[in-house]
């Protein structure tokens, strides 16, 4: 959708997006550079652990258990270029979650990370998919351009390919690893040359008035100039143009070239987001769209995250507020409970801190501190009823069953793993038959990060075991058949979290079988939260 001159301008200056990329293109380096150039930091350096250490297992753990945020999910405000920037981190590790699909699910557009050596990696594509299914605006950046890379138009063609969406460049790279002076802004009709001493200085820009002015040749070396007149030209003839609305609607990315950790093309790409991005976006719910300019407060919880106070046990649940004007105090009503509910503690967060925020507006986020009445999905508005859709809750993919090494300890079990089901961690469900839990999620990764933080958090051993189940399916239909279903089928039932009856089997032919003798029953690998 175009921007839209008539929003408010404070709602219109705002820009929420994440970063999505495959581990190591460079996501955490080009999230700092943002804090750096928003201001929100003061030193590149701060967010990050150092490399090997940040992937070694144990400092994986240390991290989620002190909330580091390059582990854990969270988002960012800074302001930049008269905008205001709503970065919303997605989780690092590798293992697809339905925390990522979710986070996207909050964001108006995302920013996709490539390595310009490596092009196109497995999880890059996985996260675009995601993107493209809700039509994302995306804008490319081709990082590590300081290092032996990938031809340039091997790289667009890659991406075209692959990903099937048109490439327009925004930049174009000037030589390429030690070569690498920097690039030619084909938007704008400057060379950006980069600073390779300062590594956190942005490159010094030239104005020059296109690709035959005799300026250039004051920079360029001559061969460098005449590959890049030769390449703009064929760029020019064989690649599309920039086409603000073709972005927008999700069918063209522009690309930016450049190398994070040099500060190179930071800028560029920043100014890209405030340029062309998109506004706050209307939202979906049940009832009616949402549109960003409604008088009245509107957001839904995307997120919840407990105990980043290890302190308090307390939990924070990040809305994305999709109408409005907030302020802080304000009495807003909690749908699924019909409650009002005065946020009077709101965060915004700014870099490591968090901050009060005494207001904020549609496209914002702001973290709501709470004790658990917030759970993902959950509506927050002035009193209307409305439900906001396309926030899934997926089957899980992988079943185990938890043990607790301490017998005593079952209670707070059931109650550690209520939580991490709420916050949207893990499946847990609960056998109509026997005792115990059975944990379902994702990615293999997830049991060992829960076995960890139950550990930490709630001081409980625990042990995952194969379950003799695999597959979960939410089962809905009248009542009165469903009852009958999971009395004749009880050593497959089980209710998850909020008490919804849940099949679970080690066979699709049993699901299969299922389908066929009980048509009136519905059964389905997703649940809409709400
Ligand atoms: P990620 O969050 O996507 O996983 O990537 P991250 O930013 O952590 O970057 C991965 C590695 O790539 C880091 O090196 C980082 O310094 C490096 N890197 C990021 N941007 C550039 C760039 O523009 N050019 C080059 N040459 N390297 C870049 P590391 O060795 O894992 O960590 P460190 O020892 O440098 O801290």
């Amino acid at each position: 959708m175009e921007n839209r001159p008539d929003l408010p301008p404070e709602i219109a200056r705002r820009r929420t997006f994440a970063i999505i990329s495959h581990p190591d293109a460079g996501k955490t380096t080009l999230t700092e550079k943002f804090l750096l150039f928003g201001g929100a930091i003061q030193m590149a350096g701060q967010v990050r652990a150092k490399g090997e250490a940040r992937r070694t297992r144990s400092d994986f753990m240390k991290m989620e258990q002190d909330r580091g945020i390059s582990v854990s999910a969270s988002a960012m405000s800074f302001e930049y270029d008269g905008h205001r920037f709503n970065l919303v981190d997605t989780p690092g590790h590798s293992d697809f979650s339905e925390d990522t699909y979710r986070t996207l699910t909050a964001v108006d557009a995302a920013i996709m990370v490539i390595d310009g050596a490596k092009g196109v990696e497995s999880q890059t594509r996985k996260l675009f998919e995601v993107c493209r299914l809700r039509d994302l605006p995306i804008l490319t950046f081709c990082n590590k351009m300081d290092r032996e890379s990938r031809d340039t138009f091997e790289i667009i063609d890659e991406i075209q390919e692959n990903l099937a969406i048109d490439v327009a460049p925004a930049s174009w790279p000037i030589g390429m690893g030690r070569d690498f002076i920097g690039a030619y802004d084909l938007l704008n009709d400057r060379l950006e040359i980069m600073d390779r001493a300062d590594r956190n200085k942005l490159a010094e820009s030239v104005k020059i008035s296109g690709l035959d002015d005799p300026k250039l040749a004051d920079h360029i070396p001559a061969d460098l100039l005449a590959k890049l007149r030769e390449e703009v030209e064929m760029a020019r003839e064989l690649l599309p143009a920039f086409d603000r609305k073709s972005f927008l609607e999700g069918h063209m990315t522009p690309i930016w070239f450049g190398s994070a950790i040099n500060s190179f093309g930071v800028k560029e790409l920043m100014s890209g987001i405030s340029n062309y991005g998109p506004q706050p976006q209307p939202q979906m719910t049940a009832e009616r769209q949402i549109e960003p300019e409604e008088k009245s407060v509107t957001g839904f919880v995307f997120k919840v995250q407990a105990n980043m106070d290890p302190k308090h046990r307390d939990r924070v649940a990040f809305v994305r507020l999709a109408s409005g004007h907030f302020e802080r105090g304000m009495k807003l009503t909690h749908v699924r409970s019909k409650k009002p509910m005065a946020v009077t503690n709101p965060v915004l967060f700014l870099a490591a801190d968090r901050e009060l925020a005494d207001e904020a507006w549609a496209g914002d986020i702001i973290g709501i501190p709470n004790h658990g009445q917030l759970r993902i999905g959950d509506a927050l508005t002035e009193g209307e009823g409305l439900r906001f859709t396309g926030i899934p809750s997926f089957a899980p993919e992988l079943l185990q069953t938890v043990r607790s090494g301490d017998p005593m300890k079952a209670k707070h079990l059931e109650k550690a793993l209520m939580q991490f089901a709420e916050e949207g961690a893990a499946k847990v469900f609960k056998p109509m038959i026997g005792s115990g839990f059975i944990v379902g999620v994702v990615g293999a990764l997830q049991f060992e990060v829960l076995a960890s933080r139950i550990e930490i958090e709630y001081g409980i051993p625990v042990r995952f075991e194969p379950s003799q189940f695999t597959s979960a399916r939410w089962v809905s239909g009248p009542q009165d058949k469903l009852d009958a279903f999971a009395n004749a089928n009880k050593q497959h039932m089980a209710t998850d979290h909020d008490g919804d009856p849940v099949y679970l089997t080690r066979l699709q032919w049993d699901i299969d079988r299922v389908e066929r003798d009980h048509p009136e029953l519905k059964l389905t690998a997703t649940k809409e939260m709400m």
